[in-house]
């Protein structure tokens, strides 16, 4: 049975902090945002905003798109970092605030939960769901999964040029206009690691920067290793000889912390699929190097981590090789357009993926490329930590979903912070009526109470 992604949305709150002034700011090279991270505005939630917020606003829209009820809804997850709540998962608060649209109790016999692991949870969600389906349990009705975080460091941290806030929610079924998932492929890792973690009442993450970069590109690579088992065993796909299994992939996503990190996962990526390859002489060649050798003679994947010298050999390597022709060829084909969404908006950790997708979409239709039959692989990576990678092929009613994407304008009006306006909101000096833009038509949070039976009031 077909299982997939039907429809996607997104919510992306309005105000923002632009690369330039917040470089100005920090007395930093604006071309190290702008280029270095491919970081061109980060967006920032309003006063009256939080993730179950952004997350209520997401599901609404797909639903009215798709003039959907709640009798129609089996399912419905909530992935997030950023829960504000121990034991209350972040979906209660969410159906009691599409409940407010639709009516009391209209959800009622709709389950689900909220998942936490970094990052990567919303794939897991994903996955989980599409097997709900698969079993022959949705009786026809829909899962809706919702990724919503708030991307939010220190101040003067060198992770606060990475920030960024958003919901994405995908609309899962078992006739998917858009994607199917390619059955019996999804791979994992995981290991137990602190790269980057937010221990219990800290609002922002403690994060080891370049040991997260490293990591994560070991983790997919080694999700990436037990996908290309499977897809042979399988038989999915036939490699033959002189191919990679990325050769079969039309469009890769990467999950995005920042823009440059995807370009940066996918070079360290092909760079050791074409190990193997004729095609890698003429490319050592080309940047004068060899090929580091990992130090532990164990040779394992992960022998470098830790290894400040070699992480630092290896991160040079990488990055000639994204100079390379033959690295540009993979780039631009299979994945700059999914990059183009996370410059303007920024990280939105769980959402940062989907949201690649749905840029990839928009961008290659208005290409004029026909997207119908297109495998997408999609790497995903959480810290603390895992990876997913898995597969998809474009529907052929895909064009009814894509025809219609306009990420500007799906985002609607932006408003530039000023630097004092920015510190406000990050201070979290503002109360929810002292929002810089007034909600029309969307949830809102109305007021905070705390250390009481409710936490809040949205609306
Ligand atoms: P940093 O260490 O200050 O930056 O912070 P850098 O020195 O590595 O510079 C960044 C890039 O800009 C480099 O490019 C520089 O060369 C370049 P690269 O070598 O990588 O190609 N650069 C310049 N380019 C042009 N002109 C200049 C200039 N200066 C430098 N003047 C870091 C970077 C990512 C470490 C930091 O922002 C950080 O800690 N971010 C948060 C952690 C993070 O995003 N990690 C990513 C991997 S882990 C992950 O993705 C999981 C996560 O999403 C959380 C979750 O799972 O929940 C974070």
């Amino acid at each position: 049975m077909a299982a997939g992604i039907d429809d996607i949305s997104i919510y992306i709150p309005r105000l923002y902090i632009d690369a330039a002034d917040f470089a100005e700011a920090r007395g930093l090279d604006p071309v190290k945002l702008q280029k270095g991270l491919g970081v061109s505005q980060m967006a920032i939630v309003d006063a009256n905003q939080d993730p179950a917020i952004l997350a209520a606003n997401a599901c609404l829209k797909i639903m009215q798109k798709n003039k959907l009820s709640p009798e129609d809804i089996g399912r419905l997850y909530v992935s997030t970092e950023s829960s504000f709540d121990e034991s209350k998962a972040m979906n209660s608060f969410v159906i009691g605030m599409l409940e407010q649209v639709y009516g009391q109790g209209a959800f009622e016999h709709c389950g689900g939960v909220e998942t936490k692991f970094a990052c990567v949870s919303g794939s897991y969600a994903l996955y989980d769901n599409t097997n709900w389906i698969r079993a022959g349990e949705a009786e026809g009705k829909h899962a809706l999964v919702v990724v919503s975080d708030i991307a939010k460091y220190d101040m003067g941290s060198s992770g606060e040029m990475t920030q960024g806030a958003g919901a994405v929610v995908m609309l899962l079924n078992d006739n998917p206009r858009l994607l199917a998932f390619d059955p019996k492929v999804t791979s994992t890792s995981i290991k137990d690691e602190y790269d980057f973690y937010r221990p219990f009442g800290k609002e922002t993450p403690i994060v080891h920067g370049q040991y997260s970069n490293m990591l994560y590109m070991i983790q997919v690579r080694k999700a990436l290793e037990a996908y290309k088992k499977k897809v042979i065993s399988t038989k999915l796909i036939n490699i033959e000889q002189g191919e990679t299994i990325l050769d079969h992939m039309d469009y890769i996503n990467m999950h995005l912390p920042y823009s440059n990190m995807g370009k940066k996962a996918l070079a360290y990526l092909v760079r050791h699929e074409w190990r193997q390859l004729p095609r890698w002489k003429k490319v050592l060649q080309e940047i004068g190097m060899d090929e580091p050798i990992p130090k532990d003679p164990r040779g394992t994947i992960e022998s470098v981590l830790g290894d400040e010298e070699f992480m630092a050999k290896d991160h040079e390597f990488t990055k000639l090789f994204t100079k390379t022709p033959e690295y540009q060829e993979v780039y631009e084909s299979k994945l700059a357009s999914s990059l183009i969404a996370s410059s303007m908006i920024g990280n939105l950790y769980t959402a940062s993926l989907y949201l690649g997708f749905r840029s990839s979409l928009e961008f290659e239709y208005q290409k004029g490329i026909q997207l119908e039959g297109k495998r997408i692989g999609f790497g995903s990576y959480g810290s603390g930590s895992s990876a997913m990678v898995f597969s998809g092929v474009i529907q052929p009613e895909f064009e009814e979903i894509v025809k219609n994407m306009n990420l500007e304008a799906e985002i609607g009006e932006r408003r530039r912070l000023t630097w004092e306006e920015y510190e406000e909101l990050h201070e979290n000096k503002l109360s929810p009526e002292e929002s810089m833009l007034k909600s029309k038509k969307e949830f809102s949070l109305v007021d905070v109470k705390t250390e009481t039976e409710s936490r809040g009031e949205r609306r």
